[in-house]
C-alpha cells in the first residue's frame, strides 16, 4: 500500500498582539464600569460584584503571556470587548480563506509543491464563519487545485481529525496530495467578559502537505507511522452558537452561544486520557515512549502539557522534547499542536520519532505518529 508522508507545513500568525497587562487592563476596566452601574443593587446583594482579574494569575495558571488576534481594537475596548471582524461581500475572499491560503502557500513552499500537485483540502477548524459553500472550496478555487475539498469540525482535535482524512485519502488512492488547513479565529468564539477564560485562546492558521510517499523526495519530510482517534461525549467544553440557536445580534451578551468550560474538570479528565491513548497508540505499532525524540501537545494550558508528558514518559520532560508555544499564540485551538510542529522539528535527524497529539472539547484526542525521513 502506498504511504503518505508530512511533506510541508506552514504557519500564517496575525500581526496584531495583545499582551497580558492590556487584556486585564480592559477586561478590569469593564469590570469597574459594571460594578459602578449596579452599585446599589451590589450593595442591597441582589447582585454580586465582578472580580478583576489579574496578569499574573494568567501566566501561572496557563504560561500564557500574549497572544495574536485578527482584531486588537474590539477586544480592547471595555465598552466591546468582542473583535471588530466587518462581513465582507461575497465576491471578496473570507477572512479565514485569506489566513488559509497564506498558511497553504507556506506549507506548499516548504514542500517544493505548487497547487497544481495538490488535489484535496480539508479545511479543519474549531468554527466556520458560515456553513456553505465549505471554506475549503474556496480555499481550494482560490488556490486554484483541481480535485475536491471539505471541511471538518472536530473542536481543539480537528487538525489531527483532519490529518487522519488525508493519511487516509492518500493511503487509499483517492487523493495523492491533501492540504489540511486549520483557519482558528477563536477570538471570534471566545467571551471576553468571562474572567474564568477571557485570556486562553488566540488566532492563528497552519497547514500540512500529506503527500504519497512516492512523490516526497527521500530524507524529506515525515513517515506516518500511524493515527489514532478518540471521542467521549462531555459538556465540559461547549459552545452552543449555532443556526438554530444564535444568540443575541451582537453576539457579545449570550454567554453559552460563546466557548463555556469546566477548566478543572478538562485538567483532570482530559489529561490522563491523554496519556494513555498516545502510549497505548506507541505500544500498538511496537514503540515505547522511551523511543519518543518529541512530542508535539495540543497547546491548551502549560501545566496540563507538563503532567501529560510526565505520565507518558515517566519522568519531566525537557522544553525540547516537549515544546511550547502557549506563552506566544495562548491556545488557538487545533492549531496549536501543529504550530509546535512547524516551528520546533528542523534540528530532528532522520529515524527521529515523535507524536502530534490534540485533545479537546467533545472530548476528542487525535494521536498521530510520525518518523523523520
Ligand atoms: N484572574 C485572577 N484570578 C482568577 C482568574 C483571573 N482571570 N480566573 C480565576 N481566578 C481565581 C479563581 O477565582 C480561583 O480563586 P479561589 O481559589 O479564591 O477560588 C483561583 O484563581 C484558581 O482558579 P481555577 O479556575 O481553579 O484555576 P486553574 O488553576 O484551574 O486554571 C484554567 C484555570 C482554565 C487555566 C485551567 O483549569 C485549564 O487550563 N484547564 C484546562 C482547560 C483546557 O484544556 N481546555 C481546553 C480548551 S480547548
Amino acid at each position: 500500500m502506498t504511504k503518505a508522508v508530512i511533506s510541508g507545513t506552514g504557519l500564517y500568525t496575525p500581526p496584531a498582539t495583545i499582551e497580558n497587562e492590556e487584556l486585564v487592563q480592559a477586561f478590569n476596566a469593564y469590570v469597574d464600569n459594571h460594578n459602578r452601574q449596579y452599585a446599589d443593587e451590589i450593595a442591597s446583594g441582589a447582585r454580586d460584584a465582578l472580580q478583576p482579574s489579574a496578569p499574573e494569575f494568567i501566566e501561572k495558571a496557563s504560561g500564557i503571556k500574549r497572544r495574536h488576534v485578527i482584531d486588537r481594537e474590539g477586544i480592547l475596548d471595555p465598552e466591546r470587548l468582542c473583535p471588530i471582524i466587518p462581513d465582507r461581500p461575497n465576491d471578496e475572499p473570507s477572512v479565514q480563506c485569506d489566513m488559509s491560503v497564506a498558511a497553504a502557500r507556506e506549507a506548499l513552499d516548504q514542500a517544493g509543491k505548487s497547487a497544481a500537485d495538490v488535489d484535496a483540502v480539508i479545511v479543519a477548524c474549531s468554527n466556520m464563519q458560515r456553513p456553505y459553500p465549505a471554506i475549503s472550496v474556496e480555499v481550494q478555487a482560490a488556490l486554484g487545485i483541481d480535485g475536491f475539498a471539505y471541511d471538518v469540525n472536530v473542536a481543539c482535535s480537528s487538525a489531527t481529525f483532519g490529518l487522519q482524512a488525508a493519511v487516509n485519502a492518500v493511503e487509499q488512492g483517492s487523493a495523492n496530495a491533501v492540504l489540511v488547513i486549520s483557519p482558528e479565529i477563536c477570538s471570534g468564539h471566545l467571551n471576553f467578559r468571562d474572567r474564568d477564560s477571557h485570556f486562553i485562546f488566540g488566532d492563528a492558521c497552519t497547514a500540512i502537505l500529506v503527500e504519497r510517499e512516492d512523490r516526497v523526495a527521500p530524507g524529506k519530510g515525515y513517515d506516518v507511522l500511524g493515527t489514532r482517534l478518540k471521542t467521549q461525549f462531555s459538556n465540559n467544553i461547549r459552545n452552543n452558537f449555532g443556526f438554530l440557536n444564535r444568540g443575541d445580534d451582537a453576539g457579545v451578551g449570550a454567554p453559552d452561544k460563546l466557548f463555556v468550560q469546566q477548566g478543572r474538570k478538562v485538567f483532570k479528565e482530559v489529561s490522563p486520557m491523554v496519556a494513555e491513548t498516545i502510549q497505548s497508540h506507541l505500544a500498538s505499532v511496537d514503540l515505547a515512549p522511551s523511543d519518543l525524540k518529541r512530542m508535539w501537545l495540543h497547546q491548551a494550558n502549560l501545566n496540563m502539557n507538563q503532567l501529560i508528558a510526565r505520565r507518558v514518559l515517566g519522568r519531566d520532560a525537557t522544553i525540547e522534547e516537549a515544546p511550547v508555544i502557549l506563552d506566544e499564540y495562548a491556545n488557538t485551538s487545533s492549531a496549536g499542536s501543529i504550530i509546535a510542529f512547524h516551528l520546533h522539528n528542523s534540528d530532528l535527524s532522520t529515524g527521529d520519532l515523535g507524536v502530534i497529539c490534540s485533545f479537546g472539547a467533545g472530548y476528542s484526542i487525535g494521536c498521530v505518529i510520525i518518523r523523520k525521513r
